[in-house]
Order: C-alpha cells, then structure tokens, then sequence
C-alpha cells in the first residue's frame, strides 16, 4: 500500500517539473586539479533534464564584500573551466550556483559556500609499477600534477571477499611508494585513491578535503616463478630461408591473472652491422619468424604486473652441415645489390659448429685466413628490404693435404671362391685435411694388382673374379685433390672351389633346408660354430 503511494508521489513530481518547464541542475562541483595557485578551475554539475536549449549560467558570490565575482554563461554542457583572472581572489568564502534557462524560464540550483583555494581534486592515482616477492607488494604511483606529498587510501581483498583498507602519507617530491604486506600464496585486487594534504590555514577543515576518484581495481597475481617452456617447429625451408613457428605455455593461473606479455629476442644476422636482433613484447603464445639457415638464438620471458619470470634462451641449430659446397643456391646471389654476412668456422669433425664463429660484412672469402688442412665452413648470409636468407654455405679449406691416415677395419667378410667383401670404417673428416675424393683400392694376387677407385661415401666393396685358393693383399688409401693417404691393408685367401655352397651344408649334416634360416654364411668354420650351436639346442 505505502509502495503505491510513493510512485504515485513521484509521478506528480516529475509532471509538476516537467510542467514548469525548467529544472535547475545538482549543486555544482568546483575544484582545481593542483595545490599550485596558478591553476585555474573546473566546475562541474548534473543535468536534471535533458532538454536540448536549455542554457547555464555559472554565479560565484564573493559573500563577505557581498559582489559578484564572475558569472558565466556556458552554454549547454554541464561543466566549464574558470580561469583565475576571472577570480581575482580564491582564498574567500564565496557562494556557487547555476542558473538554468530554458525559453523565458529560469530557475536556480541550490548554493555551495566554499574557498576555493582549498578545493584541490587530484587526477587519480596510477600504478607505475608493482613488484611482488611473496608476501611483499611495492607499488610504485605517479606523483599528483603538483609534485606534492598526498594522502591516499588503499584498498585490497582476495577476489569475492571483503575490502580491507588503509591510508598513507607520502613526502613531497621523493617518489610515493607503498609497501603492502599479502598472503603470499593469494591474489588480490587493489584500488586506491588520493587527496591533497592541506596547504592553507584555511583549509584545514576537512569538510573542504576532495578525494580524487578510484583508480581502476588492478588484479595483482603471484610472481611467475618459472622460465617459459618454449617449442620451435621448422615449417618450410627454401631458399636459403626457413620458417619457424615458435610456441610457448601460459604461467598457471594464480601467475597469470591481470595479464601476461611476453618479451622474445630473436637474433638471426651474425654480422653487427644491420643485426636482426628483434624485440617482440606480445600477449600471445605463438610466433612465425623466418630465419637463414645459420644457428638462431631466441630468448624469452614472461611479465606479469608484479614482475618477470627468468629468461629462457634456446638455440636453433645450423641445418646439418654439407659435405660439398651448395652452388645451386650461390647462383642467385648478387652481393653487390645486397649487404652480406660472412660467417665462418672451424668445423674439424664435419658436424659440431664452435661456441664462438668468426663473422665480418666487408670480407671476402677469399681474404679468410684459416688454419691449414683443417675443414672450415662458411654461410654467406644476404639481406633484401628486411628478408635474410643464406645464399651460400659451404665447407672449406685454405689448402689440402692427403689424408693422414687409411681407412680404419678394414675387413673381408662374405668370402667365396671367387670374389669377398671388403669393407672398412670412413676415415674421419679430422684425418681426412681435405676433400675425400674417392677410396682407391688395389687388389694384389695371382702375380697382379688391380686398382679400383670407390665412391667417397661408400664404405665396403665387392671384389669378383679372383682364382680360387689364393692369397691376396687388399690396401686402401683415401684420395685428396693432395693426393693418396696411406694404405690400410689386409690379407684373404679364397676358398677353394669344392668349398663354398650348400653342398657343404649337407656334408656338415644339416639335412633340413630350415638350418639355412640360422646359418646365412656358408663359410667352412662358421658352419661349425653352427653344427655346435645346434648341438646346444
Ligand atoms: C583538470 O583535470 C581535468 C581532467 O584531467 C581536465 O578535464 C580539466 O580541464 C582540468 N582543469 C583545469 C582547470 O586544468
Ligand atoms: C514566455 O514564453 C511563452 C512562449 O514560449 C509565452 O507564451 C509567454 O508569454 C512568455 N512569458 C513572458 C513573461 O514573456
Ligand atoms: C537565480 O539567481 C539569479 C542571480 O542571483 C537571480 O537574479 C534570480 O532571481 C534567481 N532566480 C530564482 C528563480 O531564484
Ligand atoms: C620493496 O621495496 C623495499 C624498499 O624499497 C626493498 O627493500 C624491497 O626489496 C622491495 N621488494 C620488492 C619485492 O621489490
Ligand atoms: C576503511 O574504510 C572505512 C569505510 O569506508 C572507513 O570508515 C575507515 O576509516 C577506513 N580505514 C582506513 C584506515 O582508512
Ligand atoms: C599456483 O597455481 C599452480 C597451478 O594451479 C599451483 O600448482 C601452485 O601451487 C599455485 N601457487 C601457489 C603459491 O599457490
Ligand atoms: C624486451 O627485453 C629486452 C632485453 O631485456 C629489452 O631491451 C626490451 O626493452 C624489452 N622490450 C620490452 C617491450 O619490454
Ligand atoms: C597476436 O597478437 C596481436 C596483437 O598483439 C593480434 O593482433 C593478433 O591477432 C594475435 N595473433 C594471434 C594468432 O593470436
Ligand atoms: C604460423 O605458421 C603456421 C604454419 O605455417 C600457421 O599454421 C599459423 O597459422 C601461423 N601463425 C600465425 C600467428 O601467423
Ligand atoms: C677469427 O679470425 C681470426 C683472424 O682471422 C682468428 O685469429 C681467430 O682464430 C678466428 N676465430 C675463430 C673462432 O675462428
Ligand atoms: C671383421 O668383421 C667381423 C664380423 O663382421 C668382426 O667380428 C671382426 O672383428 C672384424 N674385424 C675387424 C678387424 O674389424
Ligand atoms: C699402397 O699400396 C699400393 C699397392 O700396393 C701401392 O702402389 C702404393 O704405393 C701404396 N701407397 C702407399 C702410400 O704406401
């Protein structure tokens, strides 16, 4: 029933006002932004009403010698700046109102009585940094516009529970700091707000003090603990270029709360001059860059609003080093068009690139001057309108010898009458001080020597058409553009010719064609070894 009465009461008022055509604004809200007696003033007020052509007029009374200080017409909105020359003095009582016209109608707002000079509202504050170590908050704030020491209010809490606050004095000019002490395996939320200390005798009354308005609530997270976990994935390589996705995890929750960006350094150009060091800060948790085919290092860390994690850095290693020189890709290079990055290294066993390169953007390669029948490579790296590729790696050397040493087990296996494999273990690129051309093999016996050359890759090779039941001598060098290293050498005799088939197997008595399965070399002594192993079964 009371219910009823009540609207019905608003209703009337609103048709009451609306009737008489003008409704005065609230109260104006004077203030000036800064304790500094040079600033000027803002006047603020609501609008009841929204009426378009309704007009205002801002009055300030200088109530003690009973004159106007200013009135100002302004216009339609509902605030209006007042410079101080139209105040003469501030340090006086003076009255405020707003006067509202619409048509031939006004009407008045009620009246402030204030000094002015005391009516300091600071911009909010703002966080310029927070640093969390478990229990220990510091947060770093702006100072206001005047440089001054201030009053502020904080106010926390665990997200969905109660506001706990406190206040605090800063000095003036030193920075304005505040250590707030936290559970510290929880987030919180904070806010806070500020007012001038008071300046003037006058002000003292506090009914004069202005808090600013609350700063936004700012999420404050746990410190992120760890380094990044970090991926990478080569997508595409061409080119002399290869795609890399790089991709990362989120910290947990309870550290990622408020936000989190992510710091990545990508370094990708050896050379100094034109390095491709690039900075990354993003917020998301994947990135495509293009490298050249050299070792790229990338770092990165994760910051949150209370601080950065450690930095992880990780390496993405040289596509696998050549044996020959990639002169398919040299073809497309122009170096006079493009700035170029020589990159070379020592590179003794063909594979493991050194902790530390030589590199240099005005050397050519043949001015290199590098250790002598020790295997070196090089990329020769080129830049076009920010696209870095690898025009050209290669191994190389500033001169050759023969190798050092023979081929290492050599051995002779698969034996007949007739023919034998020889096979041995590839001379090592350290022994090799030079380019491997080809093995050369000679086969003496039977009052010859034949000479065969084998494949550089190759390690074994098939003898044939030898007499049966002769002694033979294999030696073995590898050839460089120096020459021929030393022989690894090994004797073999041939079977004779009733040895060296099935028949023997039958002769052994392994009378089941199955026994093959397990004896897959005929040889006379290895059938034993079988006929025994079959003896223990
Ligand atoms: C005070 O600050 C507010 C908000 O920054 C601004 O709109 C206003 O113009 C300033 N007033 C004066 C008098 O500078
Ligand atoms: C005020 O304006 C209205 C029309 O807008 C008019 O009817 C009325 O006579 C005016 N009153 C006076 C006092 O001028
Ligand atoms: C509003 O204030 C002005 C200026 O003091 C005055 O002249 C006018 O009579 C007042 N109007 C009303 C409706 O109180
Ligand atoms: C907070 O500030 C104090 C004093 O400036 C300093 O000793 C402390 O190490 C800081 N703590 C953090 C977490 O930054
Ligand atoms: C905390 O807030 C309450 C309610 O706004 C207020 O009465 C009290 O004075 C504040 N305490 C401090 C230390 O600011
Ligand atoms: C933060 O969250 C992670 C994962 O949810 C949890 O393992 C860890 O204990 C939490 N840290 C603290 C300090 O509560
Ligand atoms: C990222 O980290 C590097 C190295 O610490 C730093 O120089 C750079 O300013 C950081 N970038 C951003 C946007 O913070
Ligand atoms: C990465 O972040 C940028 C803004 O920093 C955004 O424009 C872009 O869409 C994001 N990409 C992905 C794949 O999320
Ligand atoms: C990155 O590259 C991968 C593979 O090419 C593609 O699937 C993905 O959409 C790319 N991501 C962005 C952010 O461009
Ligand atoms: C780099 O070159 C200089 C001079 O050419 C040489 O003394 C140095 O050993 C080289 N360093 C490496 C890592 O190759
Ligand atoms: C030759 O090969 C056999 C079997 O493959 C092996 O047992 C023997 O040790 C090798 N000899 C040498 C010298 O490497
Ligand atoms: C290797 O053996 C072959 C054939 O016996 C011989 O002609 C050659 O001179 C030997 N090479 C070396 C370096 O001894």
């Amino acid at each position: 029933m009371r219910m009823r009465v009540a609207v019905l009461v608003l209703v009337v008022y609103v048709s009451l006002t609306e009737a008489a055509g003008c409704v005065s604004t609230s109260r104006p809200h004077c203030y000036k932004n800064s304790t500094r007696t040079e600033e000027d003033f803002t006047c603020e007020w609501d609008k009841r009403n929204p009426e378009k052509s309704q007009t205002h007029t801002l009055h300030i009374w200088d109530s003690e010698n009973k004159k106007i200080l200013t009135h100002k017409n302004c216009c339609k909105q509902a605030q209006t700046n007042i410079l101080l020359e139209e105040l003469g003095v501030t340090e006086r009582k003076t009255d405020i109102w707003i006067q509202t016209q619409v048509g031939n109608l006004t009407c008045n707002s009620s009246k402030i009585s204030v000094i002015l000079e005391c009516k300091v509202k600071y911009s909010k504050p703002q966080i310029l940094r927070m640093e969390r170590l478990a229990g220990i908050l510091n947060i770093t704030l702006d100072k206001p516009k005047d440089n001054k020491g201030a009053k502020y209010e904080i106010r926390w809490r665990e997200r969905g529970s109660e506001w706990q606050n406190a206040t605090f004095e800063t000095k003036d000019r030193t920075k304005d700091l505040y250590t707030l002490h936290l559970q510290y395996t929880e987030i919180y939320q904070i806010q806070m707000r500020r007012q001038a200390k008071p300046h003037l005798h006058l002000c003292k009354d506090s009914l004069h003090a202005l808090w600013s308005d609350w700063s936004p609530v700012v999420d404050v997270p746990l410190e992120i603990s760890r380094t990044p976990v970090i991926r990478w994935v080569e997508n595409n390589k061409a080119n002399g270029n290869r795609d890399i996705t790089l991709s990362w995890d989120a910290p947990p929750y309870n550290e990622s709360v408020g936000g989190v960006k992510y710091n990545l350094t990508i370094s990708v150009w050896p050379c100094k001059i034109n390095q491709k060091k690039m900075d990354h800060f993003t917020v998301n948790q994947t990135y495509n860059t293009s490298i050249t085919y050299s070792e790229a290092r990338i770092s990165i860390f994760a910051t949150n609003t209370v601080g950065s994690s450690p930095r992880k850095q990780i390496t993405i290693p040289a596509v696998k080093h050549l044996s020959y020189c990639d002169s398919h890709m040299s073809s497309n290079v122009n170096t006079k068009a493009m700035k170029t990055c020589l990159e070379w290294y020592k590179l003794e066993d063909g594979e493991t690139r050194p902790e530390k390169v030589n590199k240099s953007y005005n050397t050519a390669l043949k001015d290199i001057k590098v250790e002598n029948f020790v295997r070196h490579y090089y990329f020769l790296h080129t830049v076009k309108k920010k696209h870095y590729q690898t025009a050209v790696m290669c191994p190389f050397y500033s001169e050759q010898r023969a190798p050092i040493n023979g081929p290492a087990n050599v051995n002779i296996s698969d034996l007949t009458h007739e023919s034998a494999v020889v096979s041995w273990i590839a001379i090592p690129v350290m022994e090799q001080r030079g380019f491997l051309q080809h093995y050369v093999i000679w086969i003496s016996g039977h009052g010859n020597t034949k000479v065969h050359k084998v494949p550089a890759h190759n390690t074994s090779f098939l003898i044939k058409d030898l007499h049966p039941a002769t002694s033979y001598t294999v030696s073995i060098a590898g050839r460089t553009e120096a020459g021929d290293g030393p022989n690894s050498t090994v004797n073999f005799e041939t079977h004779s010719k009733e040895m060296g088939t099935e028949t023997q197997l039958i002769m052994a008595g392994l009378h089941h064609p199955d026994h093959l399965c397990c004896c897959p070399l005929v040889y006379y002594n290895l059938l034993r070894s079988c006929q025994e192993t079959e003896a223990v079964t």
